[in-house]
């Protein structure tokens, strides 16, 4: 899937799909910098940054999205993807979340500008 970008005062909005490739359930990826997971729950999308804060595994790749909650493949820690805030241990800080853009048929994520540095 390609991704562009648009870029104003408020940040950078990066396309990350169509909506009808992300189906309720369904998690993927944002390729940004740093990397951001983008969920659907029942039609709502949602995003958080993509690596879990206690080890980095790539929450959109390893992990299981169950009632709003990211729990990590790797040690089972768990995330409210509303929030980011950090529902079962052992990860301690919460995941970053950004805003998602529904426009048409695509699906796009609210980069802040200080957000998409390399580096
Ligand atoms: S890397 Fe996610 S819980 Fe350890």
């Amino acid at each position: 899937m390609g991704t562009t970008a648009m870029a104003d005062q408020a940040g950078t909005a990066v396309r990350v799909c169509r909506v009808d490739e992300l189906a309720p359930g369904a998690i993927t990826r944002a390729h940004t910098n740093p990397p951001i997971a983008v969920y659907n729950v029942d039609g709502v999308f949602y995003a958080t940054s993509d690596l879990c804060s206690h080890d980095k595994s790539s929450l959109s790749e390893d992990g299981y999205l169950d009632a709003g909650e990211i729990e990590c493949g790797w040690h089972f820690a768990k995330f409210c993807i509303k929030t980011g805030g950090v529902t079962a241990p052992p990860a301690r800080e919460p995941l970053r979340t950004y805003a998602v853009r529904v426009d048409g048929d695509e699906v796009f994520v609210l980069v802040p500008a200080v957000a998409n540095q390399p580096g």
